[in-house]
């Protein structure tokens, strides 16, 4: 990672540039079979930020990579998985989706690629692909726990509708683009 400078753009605890995501946790954030992929193609995220450069790293290389975050970027103690026994069910899925829209998520948050949303905070078309079950609850528990400065308001969501709003999310994988 030192090779490809990828801390010119990115920060790792108190090392590295703020102009890309801060990748300290990575490797309890995202998804190790995404990371290897978005290495090699990275793919646009954030509607309004700048995009990764393109490396050309061979699969070799973004296989390195990978392994250096997710062994060596991660919470000392594990995050709660809610739905490590079994996945969400259709109703929860249901429940989910509901909630997305009564809260406003839809406002900054794109969660399908054909019908719109908005261009604030990351699309979230494929989110279930690409970010791991557990950090979407830690996130969503409080969201300027992992940036302070993000403009995503705390909801103060209630277990259950914790529970509702990450299954809504897993479920966002992309063999279900464009339903
Ligand atoms: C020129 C700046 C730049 C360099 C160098 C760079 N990146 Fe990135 N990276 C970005 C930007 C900008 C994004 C956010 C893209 C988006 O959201 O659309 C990003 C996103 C990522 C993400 C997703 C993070 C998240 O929380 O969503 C990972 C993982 C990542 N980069 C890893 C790497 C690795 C590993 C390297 C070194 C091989 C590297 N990057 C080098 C600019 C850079
Ligand atoms: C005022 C705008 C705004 C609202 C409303 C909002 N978000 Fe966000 N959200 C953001 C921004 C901006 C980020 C990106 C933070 C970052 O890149 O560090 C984000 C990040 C996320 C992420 C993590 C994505 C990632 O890759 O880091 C998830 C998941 C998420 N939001 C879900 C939701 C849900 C669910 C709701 C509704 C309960 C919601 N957001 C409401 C702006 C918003």
């Amino acid at each position: 990672m030192y090779d490809i400078r990828c801390l010119t753009c990115h920060r790792i605890q108190d090392k590295g540039g703020t102009y890309a995501p801060n990748l300290t946790f990575a490797g309890s954030k995202i998804k190790m079979n995404w990371e290897g992929e978005f290495l090699q193609a990275p793919d646009i995220i954030r509607p309004l930020s700048q995009q990764m450069p393109k490396f050309n790293l061979t699969e070799d290389e973004a296989k390195a990579a990978t392994e250096y975050l997710e062994k060596n970027l991660v919470f000392k103690d594990p995050l709660i998985d809610l739905y490590k026994d079994s996945p969400p069910t259709a109703e929860i899925i249901a429940s989910g989706e509901k909630l997305f829209y009564e809260k406003g998520c839809n406002t900054c948050h794109a969660e399908n690629i054909t019908k719109g949303g908005g261009v604030v905070g990351p699309n979230l078309a494929t989110v279930g692909d690409r970010l791991q079950p557990a950090y979407l609850v830690y996130h969503l528990k409080n969201p300027q726990q992992a940036n302070p400065q993000g403009v995503e308001p705390n909801f103060g969501l209630s277990d259950e509708e914790l529970k509702q709003l990450v299954g809504f999310l897993m479920d966002h994988v992309k063999k279900k683009e464009g339903k």
